[in-house]
C-alpha cells in the first residue's frame, strides 16, 4: 500500500505547502466568481464521516466536491456499522478501498490517528476535540486577503482552550506569528502544545492584555460540542471573555477579528460585532469552500489524479 498524504493537523503540510494552499485556495475562488468550470476531477468520491453536527463544513466539502465533478458521500455513525462498534481499522480499509479521499469529524483525535493510519487514500480531520485545520486555513485566508502576509504579525486568542485555540497554536508556527492566548484558568491549551510553541505562544489570564496592539483578534464558542452540559459552569468561568467593541478598542485600529462559527451572540461575542457591516466573518465562512478545494485538489493531485 502506498503512503498518502493526510491533513489531520496543520503540521502535516511544510510552511511553504501551506501557502501555496492558500495561493490556490484564493486563486479558485477568483475562478469560482468568475464562472470557471472547475471540474477536474470527475468521477472522484470524498467520504464525509460525521460523528458531530455541521452546517459550513459539510456544506463546503460537499459544494466543494461537485464544484470539482466529483461526489460527495454523507455518513453517520447512526446510520453505518461505525455506530455499531465496527472497528475504526476495519471500516478504514473498507471505505478507503472504495473512495478517493476521506473526511472525518468525530470527537477523540486518536480517532482520526487510527483511521489514517489504515486508509489507503488521504485522510482530512474535518475536527476533533483537539483540532480544526481545515478551519485555520479559511481563517489564514480571510487574514491574509484582507491584511497580506501573517508573518511578524500578532494574534490575540480569547477564550477557550479547545480544538481552535489549538490550531491557532499550530498556524502560529506555521505562518510564523505571534499568539497571545488568554483563558481563564481550567481551560488552558495543551500544556505540551504550549511548552512546544514557547517562543511564540504566549498564555495570560487577561483579555486586555493579549489583545493590545494585536492584529487579529480570534475567539469561539465557551462550550464546545460534546461539553453541552457543561454550558452553564463555563458561562460562568468565561463571563469576562467576551470579544466585543470595547476588548477590541485595545487591538491595532486596523484589527481583524474572526470567529470560526456558529456564534452566540451576546456571549463570547457581542451582537454588534457579529452584525458590524465591515466584518469579515462571512467571508471567513465562505473561504471554507475555497479552502478546502485547493485542499482536496492538492490530496487528490498527491494520489496522482
Ligand atoms: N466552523 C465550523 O466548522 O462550522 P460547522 O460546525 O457548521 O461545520
Ligand atoms: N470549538 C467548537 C468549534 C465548532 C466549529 C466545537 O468543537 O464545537
Amino acid at each position: 500500500m502506498n503512503t498518502p498524504r493526510h491533513f489531520l493537523t496543520l503540521l502535516d503540510f511544510s510552511p511553504d505547502e501551506l501557502q501555496g494552499l492558500l495561493k490556490r485556495a484564493s486563486e479558485m475562488k477568483r475562478a469560482h466568481r468568475a464562472g470557471a468550470d472547475q471540474r477536474d476531477f470527475p468521477g472522484k468520491v470524498l467520504a464525509m464521516i460525521f460523528a458531530k453536527s455541521s452546517t459550513r463544513t459539510r456544506v463546503s466539502f460537499e459544494a466543494g466536491m461537485a464544484q470539482l465533478g466529483g461526489h460527495a458521500m454523507f455518513l453517520s455513525p447512526q446510520d453505518t456499522q461505525l455506530g455499531r462498534g465496527e472497528p475504526i481499522e476495519d471500516s478504514a480499509r473498507v471505505i478507503s478501498s472504495m473512495v478517493d479521499v476521506v473526511m472525518i469529524r468525530t470527537f477523540g483525535h486518536d480517532i482520526v490517528e487510527r483511521f489514517a493510519a489504515h486508509s489507503s487514500v488521504p485522510v482530512i480531520n474535518a475536527l476533533t476535540d483537539d483540532y480544526h485545520p481545515c478551519q485555520l486555513l479559511a481563517d489564514m485566508q480571510t487574514w491574509q486577503e484582507h491584511r497580506g502576509p501573517m508573518a511578524g504579525k500578532t494574534a490575540a486568542w480569547v477564550g477557550d482552550g479547545n480544538n481552535m485555540c489549538q490550531s491557532y497554536i499550530n498556524a502560529a508556527r506555521q505562518f510564523d506569528f505571534q499568539l497571545r492566548i488568554a483563558c481563564p484558568e481550567g481551560f488552558d491549551p495543551s500544556p505540551a502544545l504550549l511548552a512546544a510553541n514557547a517562543d511564540r505562544v504566549q498564555l495570560t489570564r487577561d483579555p486586555a492584555e493579549a489583545v493590545r496592539g494585536a492584529d487579529l483578534v480570534v475567539t469561539d464558542v465557551w462550550a464546545s460540542m460534546g461539553q453541552e452540559e457543561e454550558q452553564q459552569a463555563r458561562a460562568r468561568a468565561f463571563a469576562p471573555y467576551q470579544v466585543n467593541e470595547a476588548l477590541m478598542a485595545h487591538a491595532a485600529s486596523d484589527a481583524l477579528y474572526l470567529h470560526c462559527l456558529p456564534a452566540h451572540r451576546g456571549e463570547e461575542i457581542s451582537a454588534g460585532l457579529m452584525d458590524a457591516p465591515d466584518t469579515v466573518i462571512w467571508d471567513e465562512a465562505e473561504n471554507r469552500l475555497h479552502a478546502q478545494k485547493a485542499l482536496l485538489e492538492f490530496l487528490l493531485r498527491s494520489q496522482g489524479h
